[in-house]
């Protein structure tokens, strides 16, 4: 019956405030894992400076406004460990002695790597700390001996090379002293942003949980519907329209959307109205995460943060002191 839950680990890179396509992708995910695992949220400060490290000013807000947004959406700071990476300076010691034994080539041939430097041209990522990224990532996981780690498929590679070091310290000096961790993939959100591409930041075409009511409004009348349909009395098309697959995620009235949808198809409503419902629709979705979020100050999260840092200092402080053992340091 009580068989040991197992642990997860998984982090976000604070950019910014989150927006309904995490809320659909990601968050959900780690929600509802919560149950079932002991759970460790991380925000990924280093890992943004690595980027960032030209302009840093933006990285602890940020860090503020991802964690309330978590928080708001389900994470519970009494049954996970919300933490700040530069706040746990375990993090930083076990990718020095991850880094010892991370062959260079394994760094360079990393797909995610070769393609930030390709795409990125307006900063400079050509650093020694940049293209460590993967081993840092790898000590965040390997620090709570974390069995599982929700990503997206995007972060597959470096998962692939957390396991290759793991293996590789454990051959070294400790078989088994870590877990090679296993992906899940999460949910990958498809939502469409409000002009009919994936919902991103680097397109302006998300809506933000945090979002205001008529901030929320503005965007839904902006939003692309059928672009064949230039009046009312034209019949129009339901399926890939972003107006609809918004009503059929978010608004629960299943017969106010059948309606709205048959009178679209047959010419008989405005977009006005259309949006007008699903402006409604989505407050009503938004607006516990809204409260929750309105309700939470600066101080709070940092309340949540310190404690979060003290609980993963255990676990990372115990499993650091023995890493440390097997390279016969002074301790
Ligand atoms: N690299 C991850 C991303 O950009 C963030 C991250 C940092 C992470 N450390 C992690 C994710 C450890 C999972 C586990 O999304």
């Amino acid at each position: 019956m009580n068989a040991k839950k197992k642990t997860i680990l998984s982090g976000m890179r604070p950019t910014g405030k989150l927006h309904l396509g995490h809320l659909l992708g990601v968050l959900n995910s780690w929600i509802e894992m919560q149950g079932e695992y002991k759970c460790f949220f991380m925000v990924a400060d280093w890992h943004a400076l690595m980027g960032e490290y030209e302009n840093p000013s933006g990285i602890k807000e940020n860090s503020f406004e991802v964690v309330k947004d978590w928080i708001a959406c389900g994470i519970d700071p009494e049954r996970s460990v919300i933490f700040v990476q530069s706040m746990v300076p375990e993090h930083l010691e076990l990718a020095m002695v991850f880094s010892l034994l991370t062959p260079l080539g394994w760094l360079e041939r990393c797909t995610t790597y070769k393609e930030q430097l390709r795409e990125i041209k307006e900063r400079m990522l050509a650093t020694y700390g940049f293209l460590g990224y993967p081993v840092l990532q790898t000590a965040d996981i390997a620090l709570y001996g974390a069995d599982v780690v929700p990503v997206g498929v995007d972060q597959l590679p470096h998962l692939e090379l957390a396991r290759e070091i793991i293996r590789k310290f454990n051959g070294l000096y400790k078989k088994d002293l870590f877990a090679e961790p296993e992906p899940i993939l999460t949910k990958v959100s498809k939502l469409v942003g409000t002009d009919n591409r994936k919902m991103s930041k680097s397109y302006g075409n998300c809506i933000s949980l945090s979002d205001t009511p008529e901030v929320v409004k503005k965007k839904v009348f902006s939003m692309y519907t059928d672009p064949n349909r230039v009046r009312a009395d034209v019949p129009g098309k339901v399926e890939g329209n972003p107006v609809f697959i918004y009503h059929d995620l978010f608004n629960p009235d299943k017969e106010e959307v059948d309606d709205l949808k048959k009178r679209y198809k047959a010419g008989k409503v405005g977009d006005v109205e259309v949006k007008e419902k699903l402006t409604r629709a989505l407050n009503n979705y938004l607006e516990p995460i809204r409260e929750r979020r309105n309700k939470l100050s600066d101080e709070d999260v940092l309340r949540v943060l310190k404690d979060g840092a003290l609980k993963a200092r255990i676990v990372a402080g115990r499993k650091m002191a023995k890493v440390k053992k097997c390279l016969h340091q002074i301790t």
